[in-house]
């Protein structure tokens, strides 16, 4: 399910199969559709604003996509540009928007374990439908292929960007716990973003932006 009409918009633009869209104000939808996204048509049936609300309290258009095939991880490790894993995320949101600045910088692909569905409406939400634009898979543990692993890590090294292979494995922990020992010991590299005295950590979907765009501001 995709809420909102960012989402929506990305969805469509990235090839999403839409299988319906509906909106309780068609108006706003179009004068939408027309600031932010005239290469889109949309489609949209028109519901009553309470009934929708009942089902999607906080957007004024809500569409259900098909999930689309994902190549296979082997595939996206075995080509260019950083994957990003996520060790066991728990908050949706933030899920959401580590995929989405994932989008943005140009990985190659996001990957995560654990117990939460990338694809739930909540992380499609966060990304703001970028899920579209890359691949996103769920795994049940850790693939790397050839590349290397690098762990993200407060406790880490201090980040050297030009220094980081162009195509690794960049691994994040969970928002309360960090990475676990398992992945620590399997990585090549423990590396941390430079922090002011006294500050303990970022936020996960901060630490995935920072990361992705030091290191792609330091390859430009
Ligand atoms: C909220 S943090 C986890 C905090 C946890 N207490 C710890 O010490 O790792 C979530 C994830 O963001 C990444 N992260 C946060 N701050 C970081 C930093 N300064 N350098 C590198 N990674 C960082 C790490 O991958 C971390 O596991």
């Amino acid at each position: 399910m995709l809420e909102g009409f960012h989402a929506v918009k990305h969805a469509l633009r990235f090839g999403g199969e839409l299988l319906g869209i509906w909106t309780a104000d068609p108006v706003e939808l179009e004068a939408l559709r027309q600031r932010l996204a005239p290469d889109l048509q949309i489609q949209a049936g028109v519901v009553d604003a309470a009934e929708l609300k009942l089902v999607v309290p906080r957007a004024q258009v809500v569409a259900v996509a098909a999930r689309p095939a994902q190549p296979d991880p082997d595939t996206v490790l075995a080509g260019p540009g950083h994957v990003v894993l996520l060790e066991d995320p728990r908050h949706l949101g933030n899920l959401g928007a580590a995929i989405r600045v994932a989008a943005a910088a140009g990985a190659a692909g996001v990957m995560t374990t654990g117990r939460q569905d990338p694809w739930h409406p909540d992380a499609l939400r966060g990304s703001a439908g970028l899920h579209f634009a890359l691949p996103v898979h769920h795994l049940r543990a850790v693939r790397t292929g050839e590349r290397e692993l690098v762990a993200l890590d407060p406790a880490g090294d201090p980040m050297a960007p030009g220094e980081l292979p162009a195509a690794a494995v960049l691994a994040f922990g969970t928002e309360r716990d960090g990475l676990s020992d398992e992945l620590l010991a399997a990585a090549t590299r423990r590396i941390a973003l430079p922090m002011s005295p006294g500050v303990s950590s970022l936020n996960l979907a901060t630490a995935v932006a920072a990361t992705l765009y030091a290191l792609k501001l330091a390859a430009a």
